[in-house]
């Protein structure tokens, strides 16, 4: 029997009881042959999760023979990541700055490039106080509540078409306690939420910028579980972004800053139409951690 509970051949029935390391190496062994990326540290995650511990402690007990309920409770996790289910999902955490977020299928899984967007504004707005910012396609509210937590502002609005995504960002906000204070949340698309004065010191985005004929190339664990409205944006994938470009400017305080999130390709084409609108002093393409531009930040007059 394998790891999962399933017969793949793959674990010699002889080598004895299901230790931690032999339940991380075969397990690691059975999501690779299923295509899984990390296969070893996501074995790992699930086996920590499943035995309400940390990974570094599973390397303190490596020869410790599982008992029939520890492998009962790993079993089904190892399972669904083995049917592309992302790990975030399946331990419904997951980890962005400083924060400990809670994560479902109902909202993107924050990313790293995300991480560096927010740094990107807190870099912008260093040496301010009682700032505001808007969060556009707030999700789970990695941005804004990242903006409140680690910068200088007194109040942030997420805003997103989606009731449900909403519904987590307000649940993370509710776990940080006074730590998030200044968070509201308001549902609705591009800026259709605010009033025609709503004015703002930071607008901030990590908006759906994938376009809709990439679905096909997209990870197993991207195309059938994130929220598909987190990810598509029209032919170009320009749709969200557009929208945020072009009317961004009457919504920020002079000396205020947007700061986007884009896709792959697509910095030079929202730098060009942002400077192109005349409401920008400057802007300026931002690289992630891996060197691709895919931060465009522009300040008002
Ligand atoms: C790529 S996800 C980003 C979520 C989160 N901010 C993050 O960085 O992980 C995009 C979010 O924008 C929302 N969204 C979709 N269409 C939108 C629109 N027209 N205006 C604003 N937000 C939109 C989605 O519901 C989703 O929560």
């Amino acid at each position: 029997m394998s790891p999962a509970g399933q017969g793949t051949g793959t674990a010699d029935p002889t080598a004895g009881p299901w230790t931690v390391l032999r339940v991380i190496r075969t397990g690691a062994e059975w999501l690779q042959e299923r295509g899984v990326e990390s296969a070893r540290l996501d074995t790992e995650h699930l086996l920590a999760h499943a035995l309400g511990t940390d990974r570094l402690q599973l390397y303190l007990q490596y020869d410790r023979p599982l008992t029939p309920d520890e492998l009962g409770s790993f079993r089904p996790l190892l399972r669904r990541r083995g049917g592309r289910e992302p790990l975030q999902y399946i331990t419904g955490r997951a980890a962005f700055r400083e924060l400990d977020l809670t994560v479902d299928p109902r909202v993107l899984i924050p990313r790293p490039e995300t991480e560096v967007l927010v740094q990107v504004v807190l870099d912008a707005v260093a040496g301010g106080a009682d700032l505001t910012a808007l969060d556009v396609g707030t999700g789970s509210g990695c941005i804004g509540l990242s903006l409140l937590v680690e910068g200088p502002f007194r109040r942030v609005l997420g805003t997103d078409p989606s009731a449900d995504a909403l519904a987590v960002a307000r649940a993370n906000a509710d776990a940080l306690g006074s730590a998030a204070d200044g968070f509201e949340v308001r549902r609705g698309g591009g800026f259709d939420p605010l009033a025609p004065d709503e004015t703002f010191d930071v607008i901030v985005s990590n908006p759906p910028y994938v376009a809709d004929g990439e679905a096909a190339g997209l990870q197993p664990e991207v195309r059938d579980w994130e929220p598909a409205g987190a990810l598509f944006a029209g032919a170009q994938g320009l749709d969200v972004l557009d929208v945020l470009a072009a009317s961004a400017a009457k919504h920020l305080r002079p000396g205020g800053w947007l700061a986007l999130e884009v896709g792959p390709g697509q910095a030079s084409t929202l730098k060009t139409r942002l400077d192109g609108s005349g409401r920008f002093a400057s802007c300026a393409i931002h690289r992630d951690l891996s060197g691709r531009p895919r931060i465009v930040a522009a300040r008002t007059a």
